[in-house]
């Protein structure tokens, strides 16, 4: 098994390695690659949905998907994200992760991990960029460290209520799911958490779900998260991950935000099948 860093701080890829044979030793160090590079992408894998989950279980116990319509019905803890089309409908979630973010942190218990298995590429467009909250955080100026240490951003799931974000047009239905996820309950977190196993400090907010900061003014907290939003994804802290056939990608939700930068059209195919590995409450 060979480890290489393909990304500036974070990312590397990891050949050499059969997801389907995988002896515990192998497993340590996946889990080490992870831990130090927040991003690994696994080559040449071609995994079933049920290897898919087996292989996903060993980092922890899986989260539910939101998007339940769009889980497989033999294997529910694997979503499908498609623009594939089938009888006039899509397959799959279309424009998952538009918007930098970080997986489920605006659930109870945000997500540790995402598991992200390509089943089929576009000719064109597709990739995904992540971006490296430990360096977001560490080039922070000091008079900014201080002022957000102890402040929790307030994360709610709804598009619709977050003025930085637009609701997809392309995806059916959009606008009625956002206005029924209104009332779902807020979760705040720290806008610097601690990774449990590093022990390192992240930067754990974004666009797509913090909209203020518990306790703020919505001008008081703008004058915050804008600065912050805008320091987080400065291109020196982003690896842009470009899919090859059987690449199969695990990023960590509680050190990277990531987006879909989209960029293909139908008929060109981009079909995903995911997993996610359950988190802990943010500290
Ligand atoms: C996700 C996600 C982006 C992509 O699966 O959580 O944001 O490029 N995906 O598919
Ligand atoms: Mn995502």
């Amino acid at each position: 098994m060979k480890v290489n860093r393909i990304g500036r701080s974070i990312g590397a890829e990891i050949t050499g390695v059969d997801l389907e044979n995988l002896g515990p030793q192998e497993f340590q160090g996946i889990l080490d690659a992870f831990h130090g590079n927040s991003v690994i992408a696994i080559r040449d894998q071609d995994l079933e949905p049920g290897e898919l989950v087996d292989f996903s279980r060993r980092f922890g116990p899986l989260e539910d998907q939101l998007n339940a319509r769009y889980a497989l019905v033999e294997h529910p803890e694997v979503l499908v994200l498609s623009n594939d089309m089938k009888d006039g409908k899509p397959v799959g979630l279309i424009d998952g992760g538009d918007f930098w973010h970080s997986d489920s942190s605006h659930r109870e218990k945000p997500s540790l991990a995402t598991i992200l298995h390509a089943r089929q590429n576009p000719r064109h467009g597709g990739d995904t960029e992540f971006a490296d909250m430990y360096r977001a955080y560490e080039t922070l100026p000091d008079e900014m460290k201080k002022r957000i240490a102890g402040l929790k951003g307030i994360h709610a799931v709804s598009k619709a209520k977050n003025k930085r974000v637009t609701i997809s047009a392309r995806r059916p239905d959009a606008k009625d799911h956002y206005e029924m996820q209104k009332s779902i309950p807020d979760q705040a977190w720290p806008l610097v958490r601690t990774h449990p196993v590093t022990g390192k400090k992240a930067l754990y907010l974004s666009a797509r779900f913090t909209i203020g900061i518990e306790g703020m003014s919505e001008e008081e907290a703008d004058a915050i998260l804008d600065p912050l939003f805008e320091h987080q994804i400065r291109p020196e802290f982003v690896y842009a991950h470009k899919w090859k056939d059987g690449d199969l990608v695990i990023w960590d939700n509680r050190c990277v935000m990531h987006r879909g930068t989209g960029g293909y059209t139908y008929p060109d195919v981009r079909t995903m099948h995911r997993t996610v590995v359950a988190g802990d409450r943010p500290f």
